[in-house]
């Protein structure tokens, strides 16, 4: 009986150290968003899609798993490439560097809504408000492979 009481006991102090670890972590991640967080809008998704189609399928695949030469935008290997980045840091490579046969033809607001769409694409929720088209906004959101 006194041991099972012991074990208990430890069992409940571990359980709140564990909580408390959660805790803290929780808090310092709290000016941190995710793409988790709802970042973007259906709408906004569904304009990104036609202007994916047009200009970004040919090489990513209609599918955006990626063609013979351009990588995925959506599952395993493009998680692991940007993870701990921020959509900022998408963004500008979207804005400054695609499509890649002819790098930064397309508005602030046109990349936004490509973003938008990949989100879409890898099944992160959407939410209430748009992707912002200023870097320094998307900054503010992190890419995490994982649910934090
Ligand atoms: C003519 C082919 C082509 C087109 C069109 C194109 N891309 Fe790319 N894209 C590539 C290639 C090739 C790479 C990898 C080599 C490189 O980085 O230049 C790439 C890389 C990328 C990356 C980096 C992927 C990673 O995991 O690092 C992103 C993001 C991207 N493209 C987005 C887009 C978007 C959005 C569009 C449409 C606006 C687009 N691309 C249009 C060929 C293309």
């Amino acid at each position: 009986m006194k041991v099972k009481i012991a074990i208990v006991t430890m069992f409940g102090l571990a359980a709140v150290g564990a909580f408390g670890a959660v805790g803290a972590n929780v808090k310092l991640q709290a000016q941190q968003k995710t793409q988790w967080d709802g970042v973007y809008t259906e709408d906004q998704a569904k304009r990104g899609e036609p202007l994916y189609a047009e200009k970004c399928s040919s090489c990513h695949g209609p599918d955006m798993n990626g063609g013979e030469m351009a990588p995925g935008l959506t599952g395993g290997e493009f998680q692991a490439n940007w993870n701990d980045l921020t959509l900022g840091d998408l963004f500008e490579r979207m804005r400054i560097s695609m499509p890649q046969n002819n790098p930064g033809s397309l508005s602030r607001q046109q990349n936004a809504d490509i973003l938008a769409a990949m989100l879409k694409k890898g099944n992160y929720p959407a939410g209430k408000a748009e992707l912002p088209t200023q870097t320094e906004m998307l900054n503010m959101v992190k890419f995490s492979s994982q649910k934090p």
